[in-house]
């Protein structure tokens, strides 16, 4: 089913700064060199890097560009890496953090010279990084420890006594040649430049099938084909087209940002974060608020995992609180979510699909760097695409064995018992009717769990509240209005249609199970919830 959302209701400051971004949807059958699914900094990325080898490209994307979680990042670009160095080297030895230091750099690099190749008016600029104790954690012992470890990985570290403008946090890892941009200002860029280069944007153009092999192609919902000459690339965030071997291997969280006025030019710019666990992580944006003197801090962090909490709408209180305990800060002007897809061995997976055909690529497993994760996809896959071998493609390869992440794994089974375990459950409400405007509630009738969502004018939803990738039980996600998936990550808007994969149809709307216990429509106006506030 094609839809427009985006990944979610609330609004991330980017998207009100930023024009649309182009794109129309695909109207007909069309051959090209590599068709990506996915039209976000993975995507476009790939794309143009391809382009200006003289590929042909067609992107497809079933929202607008950047409409998934490229549009909810906070825009940190690190190679100071938020796994941390000692457990990288712990997980995969000095030799492979280093390498993966050193690609994150370079996708630093890479963003620059795309910056300054196409004039991107996106307020790219190289800060400092600083690494602080969370409360509580004063004795410094991990921050000596992480700087070693981040310096045998080749980066500029060093320890200073206190963060620059910010005494109260104590000792700190500052971390040279770190980025901060604004997201989709790029993005934006980038696509006017592919589109000048002659790649196709398809947005509202939903991949039904993906296929790679002798005939590589995707099918739309609209049953046009698209066929490649030489590569599938699927750039979704998370793979829509592998059902088992890499979702057992990584883990969804939600991650919530708020931006908070701060008087102009009263904190520098820089990146910081802390040791939490989860961290909370701090950057500034200058001068977007109305013009009005006043800079903005966003400041992220709460992360929990999807599906599995129900405070969501509590988080960005949480947040805040930390912030003002911290910082100076005027009142709270924009605040949103986003998805990290957590790989449990700590490293992306980037490279070719497991056990499907060679020309299959996927990118996923971002943790906390998608926009470097998603750089050093298109790096990778512009000269593996040509047969060409990459220094990197080991270090990322999906095919590998994750056995160093092996604790974490036995940890992650118990917890799928535990979501499955859900199928047992009883109803979130008695009665329809204490589901509020909307709001989204599970209930059981009799061995089967319904999604009922209520709308804005008072109209009932009914879903199967099975998810459709591999069966576990939704949850209601009160804050972006959406039904999230525990086991994989999967999200559906309150109607039923897949916002977020690895799931690639929707939930399946009660009409279509059980027409005997419905009306024409699995959507029904309720008449007594006209006075419902
Ligand atoms: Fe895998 Fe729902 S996302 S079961």
């Amino acid at each position: 089913m094609t839809t427009s959302l985006h990944a979610g209701r609330t609004t991330s400051l980017w998207q009100t700064l930023t024009p649309t971004l182009p794109g129309r949807p695909l109207d007909g059958d069309i051959d090209t060199d590599v068709v990506i699914v996915g039209g976000g900094i993975t995507g476009l990325t790939t794309a143009w890097l391809l382009a200006k080898k003289g590929a042909r490209v067609v992107v497809v994307d079933d929202g607008p560009l950047g409409g998934g979680e490229t549009e909810r990042t906070t825009a940190h670009l690190a190679s100071a890496l938020d796994e941390h160095f000692v457990e990288l080297e712990k997980l995969h030895g000095t030799g492979n953090a280093r390498l993966a230091a050193q690609s994150h750099a370079a996708a630093i690099d890479q963003i620059e010279t795309i910056v300054h190749e196409l004039q991107i008016d996106c307020d790219f600029l190289r800060v400092d990084g600083y690494l602080f104790n969370a409360d509580g954690d004063t004795d410094g012992t991990d921050l000596d420890d992480e700087r070693a470890a981040a310096s045998r990985a080749g980066l500029v570290v060093d320890i200073v006594d206190e963060v620059p403008s910010l005494p109260g946090l104590g000792r700190a890892l500052r971390f040279a040649n770190q980025a901060e941009f604004e997201p989709l200002r790029y993005l934006r860029a980038l696509a006017v430049a592919c589109e000048a280069r002659g790649v196709r944007l398809c947005t509202t153009t939903h991949a039904d099938t993906i296929e790679g092999g002798a005939a590589p192609k995707v099918v739309t919902d609209a049953g046009f084909t698209i066929r490649a000459s030489k590569a599938v690339v699927v750039a979704t965030n998370t793979p829509v087209n592998d059902i088992l071997a890499l979702h057992t291997k990584q883990l969804p969280y939600r991650s919530y940002a708020i931006g908070l006025r701060i008087a102009a030019g009263s904190l520098p710019h820089a990146l910081w974060w802390d040791t939490a666990e989860p961290y909370h992580y701090v950057r500034v944006v200058r001068g977007v608020d109305d013009n009005d003197g006043h800079d903005v801090l966003i400041v992220g962090g709460e992360d929990h995992k999807t599906g599995q909490a129900e405070d969501t709408t509590a988080r960005f209180a949480k947040l805040e609180s930390w912030a003002r305990k911290h910082f100076v800060v005027g009142a709270r002007v924009t605040a949103w979510s986003g998805q990290v897809m957590e790989p449990i061995d700590g490293l992306a997976f980037i490279g070719k699909n497991p056990m499907d055909h060679d020309n299959v690529y996927v990118a996923t497993g971002d943790s906390g760097h998608g926009l470097t994760h998603g750089t050093i996809a298109g790096m990778m896959f512009s000269e593996m695409i040509f047969g060409a071998d990459h220094p990197w493609a080991a270090l990322y390869d999906p095919r590998r064995k994750s056995l160093q992440g092996i604790s974490e794994y036995a940890k992650e089974s118990l917890n799928v018992a535990v979501q499955y375990a859900r199928w047992l459950k009883g109803s979130d409400v008695r009665h329809d009717e204490d589901i509020p405007r909307g709001g989204g509630a599970v209930q059981r009738r009799g061995l089967s769990l319904v999604a009922l969502s209520v709308d804005d004018q008072g109209c009932l939803h009914e879903c199967s509240a099975v998810c459709p990738h591999l069966g576990a039980i939704v949850a209601w996600n009160d804050l972006e209005k959406s039904w999230d998936c525990p086991l994989h990550g999967s999200r559906f808007t309150p109607t039923g249609e897949v916002m977020n994969g690895p799931a690639n149809t929707g939930l399946t709307r009660l009409d279509d199970v059980l027409p005997e216990l419905n009306d024409d429509d699995a959507t029904r106006p309720i008449p007594m919830y006209a006075d419902r506030k």
